[in-house]
Order: C-alpha cells, then sequence, then structure tokens
C-alpha cells in the first residue's frame, strides 16, 4: 500500500496551500516527492527537479499510476550546486508558486528569485532552520508568511516548520 499522496510537510499547512491554488497555474518544485503528484492533480503544470535517480523513479511511477501528464522531473546531481538551482531556466510560462524543499535551498531560491514574479506564492519547508534565515529576510521584503510547526521536543526546539510566504493582498 502507497502513503497518501500529499506533500510531506507540517499536515495543518496544507489545507491553507490548497485554498491558494487555481487550475490554470504553473509550479516549480525544488525536492520531488508525493508534492509533486498532489499539485499536479490541482495546477495546470508542475516542474520539478530531483537528485536522487531512484526517487525520480519512484515519482514517476506514481504519475504514471495517475495517468498525469502535466509533471516535468527533471534529474540533477546535487553538487555542484549551480546547476540543480538553475534548472528552474527551463520554464518559459511566468511562475505562480514556488517550492523549495530540496537541496541548496538557499542557492536555490536566490537563483529562482528573476523567475519570479511579486505574486508568486513561495513555499519553503523546515524554514525553521538558522541557515535558511537569510531566505525567510528575502520573502519578507515583500510577502507575509504563514507558518505551522511540529510541537515542541523535549530539547525545547521544533523538529520542522513549514512556511508559507504569499502577497499581502490575499490576507
Ligand atoms: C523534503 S524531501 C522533498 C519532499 C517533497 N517535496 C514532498 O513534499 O513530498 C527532500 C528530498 O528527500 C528525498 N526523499 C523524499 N522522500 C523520500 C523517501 N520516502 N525515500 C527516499 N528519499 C526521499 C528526495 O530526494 C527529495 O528531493
Amino acid at each position: 500500500m502507497i502513503k497518501k499522496l500529499v506533500p510531506w510537510w507540517i499536515e495543518e499547512s496544507i489545507p491553507f496551500v490548497e485554498s491558494l491554488l487555481r487550475k490554470d497555474m504553473i509550479v516549480y518544485e525544488y525536492g520531488s516527492g508525493r508534492s509533486t503528484i498532489w499539485f499536479a492533480e490541482r495546477v495546470k503544470k508542475i516542474y520539478t527537479v530531483e537528485y536522487q535517480e531512484k526517487w525520480k523513479n519512484q515519482v514517476e511511477q506514481w504519475a504514471e499510476k495517475k495517468n498525469l501528464k502535466n509533471i516535468d522531473i527533471v534529474f540533477c546531481e546535487q553538487k555542484p550546486s549551480r546547476p540543480y538551482c538553475q534548472t528552474i531556466n527551463r520554464v518559459k510560462e511566468k511562475i505562480d508558486f514556488l517550492i523549495v524543499d530540496g537541496r541548496n535551498r538557499v542557492e536555490c531560491y536566490k537563483t529562482a528569485l528573476k523567475y519570479l514574479s511579486d505574486k508568486t506564492i513561495v513555499v519553503l519547508d523546515d524554514s525553521q532552520r538558522s541557515k535558511y534565515r537569510e531566505v525567510k529576510e528575502l520573502l519578507l521584503k515583500d510577502k507575509i508568511e504563514k507558518s505551522w510547526s511540529a510541537p515542541l521536543r523535549d530539547n525545547g526546539k521544533r523538529s520542522k516548520k513549514t512556511s508559507v510566504f504569499y502577497d499581502n493582498e490575499k490576507e
């Protein structure tokens, strides 16, 4: 039995993300997975990059089983980081939604910036990590953040936080 094909994020974030989606949207995703399938069922097209060949094959198998034709998935090694981050340059349409959930998240977001518009919605998963502070600061210049966290652990830290950054006007 396969697990439910939903994004691997804090569960409570998913209905909110779903409420932002439209059937005509173009999505770019760093880090393929169950999310790729979930988005493909709800938007016009999802482009994604994966650094593990076996995992890419798994995602392709799910897509085939569901007869989804709107997924453009490429394999790219995670090192060196530049080609992985630059896979976004194959998209010719306007990107409505960006998912930063793969490798080299800071570099990927900075690379993606010139392909995004003011209205692009961004999901940054594991946003509690201090190494992603720079990405959050860039995003908060013109977007608002809504986030969901896992409960505190014994050591007082949170294991996971999923953040969605979106245009103020949507609130
Ligand atoms: C945080 S995951 C990406 C998850 C994806 N965006 C989702 O929400 O379903 C980052 C990387 O972990 C790897 N990965 C995810 N799930 C995996 C699994 N069940 N087994 C092996 N690798 C996995 C993939 O290489 C993926 O790019």
